[in-house]
């Protein structure tokens, strides 16, 4: 790869994703991308590529800087896993053998030892854990709010980024407060089954309805925006 590429590609993740990773991001997947925000919540439907997307930037922060660690929390072991195993499937893309940390079950070690590492609903904040560089929640919605708030100094001495993924799931717990009153910091981005590209409204028509109306959210366009 000539080197001007390799500059370009660290100054776009999404020319990165596209020509590295061979994953063409939809128009609101690509403006997630380019976003470079340090706080973010996707709150988007059910299959919009929460996780795909989160693995693609898992993998361009890996990739372009050396030594960092990616923390990926979620309710399960088996849900952290399947991101991470997106991840080593873009990595392989960069011409990387999946190779694991030598310490954690679910982990990616890069050769510019970089570290992409799965952790276990159960027990995700005792890891003793320093220097994440961005920590990711999938599913944030159902994942243990003590959990969460002992994972949240892991982020305090490295300025790390966070991003919270998620399907609604009720108005409680730490992923809704985030959206609704987390102030200014985070950039929201909300996705209804309607606006997802891959999602057919045939299909959207199948699934279970109430009055009428099919039970998603419906005609709210995605938001990129901060709070007021
Ligand atoms: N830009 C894209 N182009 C093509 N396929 C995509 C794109 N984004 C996501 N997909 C596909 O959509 C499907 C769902 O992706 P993914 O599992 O990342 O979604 P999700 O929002 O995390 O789903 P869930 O809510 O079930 O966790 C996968 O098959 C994935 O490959
Ligand atoms: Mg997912």
């Amino acid at each position: 790869m000539a080197p001007l590429l390799d500059i370009c590609h660290a100054l776009d993740p999404v020319a990165f994703a596209r020509e590295r990773l061979d994953f063409q991001p939809d128009p609101n997947q690509a403006l997630v991308l380019a976003s470079r925000s340090k706080q973010v919540i996707l709150n988007c439907t059910r299959q919009w590529g929460k996780s795909t997307l989160t693995a693609a930037q898992a993998v361009f922060t890996a990739w372009h800087e050396p030594e960092s660690l990616i923390l990926v929390m979620s309710p399960t072991e088996r849900q952290s896993g399947e991101l991470v195993r997106k991840a080593a499937a873009f990595l392989s893309r960069l011409g990387v053998k999946r190779r694991g940390d030598g310490g954690n079950k679910i982990s990616l070690l890069l050769p510019n030892r970089s570290r992409i590492v799965g952790l276990p609903g159960n027990e995700a904040g005792d890891r003793g854990f320093s220097g994440v560089r961005l920590l990711l929640v999938d599913e944030a919605s159902r994942v243990d709010e003590d959990l969460y708030l002992a994972m949240l100094p892991v982020l305090a001495v490295s300025g790390g980024d966070i991003w919270l993924i998620s399907t609604p799931f009720g108005r409680r717990g730490f992923f809704y407060r985030a959206w609704i009153e987390g102030g200014p910091g985070w950039q929201r981005v909300k996705v209804p089954a309607t606006e997802c590209p891959r999602i057919r409204p045939e299909n959207l028509a199948r699934g279970p309805h109430r009055h009428g109306r099919p039970l998603v959210p419906t005609g709210v366009s995605l938001r990129i925006r901060r709070q007021r």
